[in-house]
């Protein structure tokens, strides 16, 4: 039952509503038409539209490619924006119509309305998307063309920086002047901070992981960190958050015991993984999470690797250090495990990098924990090593016959740039079908190294084992 009075009160109240939102959608069209105008006329001022003329040409070509203004990126945002303040002007335009209406979810009939709905979706249905199209528009960075003869073809902008709305990320990106402008040890007046192009493919995931209270503590979220780098947004950003640690860290084993020794659990943060001890990660458990190297968490097992004459495709580390007698010092492993290979190189006083990813255990942990170096980085850069530097590449398990040849082809000339002259390529227990085994071999000869060793044997019926001992030749040009 209510009262007249309460009636009429809703009647004008609804009718109070309607005049706002009727001015609000004037304002909305005419802030519509203000940003298609203004988005235009800085199009213009950056010299998209101007009339034809020799210059212009030339800024026109920024279209095709990674020039210095990314014109696609910049009209994307603008779209964005356009369907942001689209889809405001359309719910208010339904709001207004079904007002009063039963089917009205916010001012359903024959209920008054309170100021403070009124005030709740004017908060989160108008002022919150306005305020996002607002900002959203703010961001757009237009390069500023400088003062000059030639003005229009000096326009520089940090690439990728208008695909990216985390303040966290466009600040990462954007190249950093040394203070007072002078040369640093680099010779260079400023830094560009490189992320791989790709994160543009993964804005959202990059986003949610740029998305952090400057100086707090990261999020668990190394995982979602490696996914982004599988799918080639690598260089990741740095972050300027505290990465977690495990809660009871113990102090490492010392280096004598630490090489053959399963570390202690509780120096691993286990949220991530499906094991949560050393122990699930056994090969007899079908549930441990990964499948890249079963057994390699069973130090007994790894202590045959290498020094027990087992297999004609396994070649031993004595008869391989027997060719260069204290010549081979330095090198880079890598292989999907958990460094057993570097601990054994270490016995014979040779320094191993391991590369590595967690795919579905800690292999960096168990790595650094066993006193080994691991190199956290996935095949989809540039290896971090000047040319002709390294003395020994070794590869386990790691290349097999899924691999594209064009990929590996890049792989191992990068291999070859960081080898030094009469340093040794050891491809361990390659694997490929028996099809595809000439490819490959072409692959490996194409460099003309010198073959120390070469032995192809059976894996199964279809498959072959390729080993390979190969040394680089001088390169006397
Ligand atoms: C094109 O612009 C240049 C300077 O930017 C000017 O010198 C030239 O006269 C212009 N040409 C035409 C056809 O407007
Ligand atoms: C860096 O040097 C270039 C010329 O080499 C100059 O144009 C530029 O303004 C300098 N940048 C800074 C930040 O000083
Ligand atoms: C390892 O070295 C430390 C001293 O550096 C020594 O106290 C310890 O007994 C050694 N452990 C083994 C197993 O030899
Ligand atoms: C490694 O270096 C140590 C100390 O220089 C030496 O005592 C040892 O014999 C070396 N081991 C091998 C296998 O060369």
């Amino acid at each position: 039952m209510r009262s007249s009075k309460a009636r009429r009160f809703g009647a004008w109240s609804s009718l109070r509503l309607s005049r706002i939102m009727a001015v609000l959608q004037y304002i909305l069209g005419i802030f519509v038409i203000f940003v298609s105008l203004a988005s235009l006329h800085r199009f213009y001022s950056a010299g998209v539209f101007l009339p034809a003329n020799d210059s212009c040409e030339k800024f026109h070509t920024v279209k095709d490619g990674y020039a210095d203004f990314d014109i696609m990126a910049l009209s994307d945002r603008v779209d964005e924006v356009l369907n942001q303040l689209l889809n405001l002007q359309d719910k208010l335009e339904f709001t207004v119509r079904n007002m009063g209406k039963s089917t009205q979810p916010h001012f359903p009939a024959g209920k008054p309305i309170s100021s403070s709905d009124l005030k709740l979706f004017l908060e989160e249905d108008v002022i919150q998307p306005l305020y996002s199209a607002y900002v959203a528009l703010r961001l757009i960075r237009i390069p500023k063309p400088e003062e000059g003869a030639d003005h229009l073809v000096n326009i520089r902008e940090d690439p990728l920086i208008n695909h990216f709305t985390v303040e966290e990320i466009r600040k990462y990106i954007t190249q950093k002047g040394n203070r007072g402008g002078n040369l640093n040890i680099y010779g260079t007046n400023k830094t560009f901070n490189t992320i791989g192009h790709a994160c543009v493919l993964m804005r959202k995931e990059l986003e949610e992981y740029m998305n952090y209270d400057v100086g707090s503590y990261c999020k668990d979220d190394w995982n979602l960190a490696q996914t982004l780098m599988l799918g080639g947004c690598d260089p990741l950003p740095r972050r300027r958050c505290l990465a977690r640690a495990s809660k009871f860290y113990q102090r490492p084993l010392p280096i004598n015991e630490s090489l053959w020794q399963l570390p202690d659990d509780r120096n691993v943060r286990w949220s991530n993984y499906q094991c949560r001890d050393f122990k699930c990660l056994s090969s007899k458990n079908h549930k441990r999470g990964f499948s890249i190297c079963t057994g390699c968490f069973e130090m007994e097992k790894e202590k045959m690797k290498w020094v027990k004459d087992t297999s004609l495709v396994e070649f031993l580390i004595s008869d391989v250090l027997a060719l260069k007698p204290g010549e081979i010092r330095i090198g880079l492993d890598v292989s999907t495990g958990t460094g057993s290979f570097a601990a054994r190189m270490r016995e014979w006083n040779v320094t191993i990098i391991s590369t590595v990813l967690n795919i579905g255990a800690p292999f960096s942990e168990i790595i650094s924990l066993r006193g080994l170096v691991p190199l956290y980085f996935s095949m989809n850069q540039r290896l971090p090593f000047f040319d002709n530097t390294l003395d020994l590449i070794h590869t386990n398990v790691f290349l097999a016959g899924w691999i594209d040849l064009l990929l590996l082809d890049f792989i191992l000339f990068d291999w070859d740039r960081i080898l030094r002259p009469g340093g040794l390529l050891w491809v361990d227990k390659f694997f490929c079908s028996r099809k595809d085994l000439d490819d490959y071999v072409y692959m490996f000869l194409q460099f003309r190294y010198r073959k120390h060793k070469w032995v192809v044997s059976f894996k199964s019926k279809d498959e072959v084992y390729l080993s390979a001992l190969l040394e680089k030749p001088p390169r006397s040009l």
